[in-house]
């Protein structure tokens, strides 16, 4: 049984194979590989992108999907995670695909080995398949992604793509700044900068993050107006340099990225995705036909 709860558990090739596949499924949708398998979506947290991502790569490859909606289910009643999965679980699913704002709690419930666990978020300590969707889109643009410097711009320390960017980029090769205000910058041994100034003539790429406010426990910024005046991508900032953008979304318009640079060809958001689908029927392929 093969769990995803952060990209460590893939090998290389396992990461490989991933890459390969979801190029050769945006290239020529594959046939129903997981035509009767069964996956449940379980989401403690919000979201738009990942989890439709999920739902229609797994309806692509043929494989029907449960959503249980955790507000009326009955974890509000009392009943513990572990209990709430394991009853899950017997009723025979290939997968459990789950976001929660816990850490550990992907990890736990694998543990448990009754049915294979997919991380689609844990608090801000990881976002696996976030992180490969990312590596996707930047090996499309660049070829060898090896040698490429890419900037992580924003509320890094709360930002669980931001965790799992770090591992998987720093891990292909890449070079990754930290571009941050002292409160959100994470402590870490990679070059840490407080402009966007300093870094853009040094970057193939920049990825910006939102702020992770459902995460602070305290007000960091009363207004993010001033914060913006720093960190926002702008035309300005940009200037006519060749420079990726990518941000996981939800975007903040004007506050993460201006509206002018979302509709520039050199930001690439929507095409994350894009390739978030293909990126996870590969994933699903990988952990429940190939594993
Ligand atoms: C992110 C998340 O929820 O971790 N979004 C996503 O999954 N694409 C980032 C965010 O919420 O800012």
């Amino acid at each position: 049984m093969q769990h995803l709860i952060e990209t460590t558990d893939l090998n290389d090739k396992g990461i490989n194979d991933i890459l390969r596949d979801a190029k050769r499924f945006k290239i020529q949708r594959p046939i129903a590989l997981l035509r009767d398998r069964l996956l449940i979506t379980l989401f403690f947290e919000n979201s738009t992108r990942t989890r439709s991502s999920f739902e229609v790569a797994a309806k692509r490859l043929g494989a029907s999907v449960v959503h249980l909606d955790p507000s009326k289910s009955s974890t509000n009643k009392g009943e513990t995670i572990e209990d709430t999965f394991a009853n899950l679980c017997a009723m025979e699913p290939d997968g459990v695909i789950i976001r929660h704002s816990q850490n550990e709690t992907p990890g736990q419930l694998a543990k448990m080995e009754m049915t294979s666990v997919i991380n689609a978020g844990a608090g801000s300590y990881a976002h696996p398949t976030q992180a490969l969707l990312d590596l996707f889109t930047l090996q499309e643009h660049f070829g060898d992604v090896r040698g490429k410097t890419i900037a992580i711009v924003g509320d890094i320390i709360s930002s669980r793509v931001a965790s799992s960017g770090i591992r998987l980029f720093t891990r292909m090769g890449m070079n990754v700044l930290l571009v941050a205000p002292k409160p959100f910058m994470p402590p870490s041994e990679l070059p840490q900068y407080e402009t966007l100034e300093e870094v853009l003539d040094q970057v193939d790429a920049v990825m910006s993050l939102r702020a992770q406010l459902e995460r602070h426990t305290s007000v960091i910024f009363d207004n993010y107006g001033e914060y913006s005046s720093h960190y926002c991508i702008t035309p300005e900032r940009l200037g006519s340099r060749d420079i990726l953008i990518l941000h996981p979304g939800p975007v903040m318009r004007n506050i993460d990225i201006s509206d002018a640079v979302l509709d520039d060809p050199r930001c690439k958001v929507l095409d994350q995705v894009k390739n978030g689908v293909f990126t996870r029927m590969a994933i699903l392929k990988h952990l429940l036909l190939d594993a």
